[in-house]
């Protein structure tokens, strides 16, 4: 872990996550500063931001320091920022929008880098997001199971049932509003990858969308994911943010997941949402 000249950097947990404060992120930062929030980042895998009310201007103008904002293949983005899609789930509605744990679209040939997720309106108790941490969850596994999975690859999928719900309302809202309907998406990627800034290695397997290891069946490779998904999880590995209109949060896909808690039906939750292009998992 570094030491911060420019920020007050404060993990919310021993794990995973840290507070970012002393900057204001509608101001132009000078590059010293990025540096130090891209190092906290690659720190913490996840940073957080209080009272932040970004336009979409502003939002995009920061995303660009970070990183290249890319685009979220089932949802269109708002008509003059297409990088940026609403995340939201209406007081009338029960799912929410990626309700899982996942990381962001692991299911495409170069996953995003990073998301970002700006919130505009909270519940007003509930609507937290989860995050873990994928070196530490790989790190704890046993050497026998490291070297089992070492070599492996696994089949990731937009189309598995769990996920595929979540995203529901959105795409119909989209579907009314005359975009295409989405296909599917299937890609291959390392179970275990090495992170192309760090050079550690984390677990990539997610509940949302690795289907089952290559050239085995789902089946066989059901019992072993179904433990992988459970110990990813655990509690020693997360942290857990609650949001507020003007929180921020950036979040690293290579080496976290995260998981939106679905407890505030009857309540808008709205949040403006950005995904950097990534590379192919290795
Ligand atoms: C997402 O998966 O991008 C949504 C996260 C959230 O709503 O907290």
């Amino acid at each position: 872990m570094g030491q911060y000249e420019r920020l007050l950097v404060a993990p919310v947990g021993g794990c995973i996550g840290a507070e970012i404060a002393g900057v204001d992120l509608r101001d132009e930062l000078p590059d010293e500063v990025v540096a130090e929030i891209r190092r906290a980042w690659l720190d913490h895998l996840v940073v957080f931001f209080r009272d932040q009310p970004l336009t979409p201007e502003q939002f995009s103008a920061f995303a660009r320091r970070i990183g290249t904002p890319g685009r979220y293949p089932f949802v269109p983005g708002l008509p003059d920022h297409p990088e940026i899609i609403e995340v939201k789930k209406l007081p009338r509605e029960t799912v929410n929008f990626g309700g899982i744990w996942h990381t962001d679209t692991a299911y495409l040939p170069r996953p995003p880098m990073a998301s970002m997720l700006l919130a505009l309106t909270v519940p007003p108790a509930g609507g937290d997001t989860e995050f873990a941490n994928m070196y530490a969850a790989y790190e704890a596994l046993s050497d026998g199971m490291k070297g089992f999975l070492g070599g492996l690859r696994a089949v990731n999928s937009s189309a598995l049932a769990d996920v595929s719900k979540t995203r529901e309302d959105r795409i119909a809202d989209a579907t009314a509003a005359g975009h295409q309907a989405s296909e599917s998406y299937e890609s291959v990627h390392p179970v275990v990858r090495t992170h192309p800034e760090t050079g550690r290695r984390s677990l990539y397997v997610n509940v949302a969308h690795t289907a089952r290891f290559e050239g085995m069946t789902e089946a066989e490779s059901r019992p072993i994911l179904q433990h992988l998904f459970a110990h990813q999880s655990r509690s020693e590995f997360t942290c857990r943010f609650r949001w507020a209109a003007g929180s921020l949060a950036l979040w690293d896909n290579r080496c976290a997941l995260h998981n939106p808690v679905n407890d505030y039906h009857g309540h808008l939750r709205l949040m403006h949402r950005i995904t950097f292009e990534g590379d192919e998992p290795r």
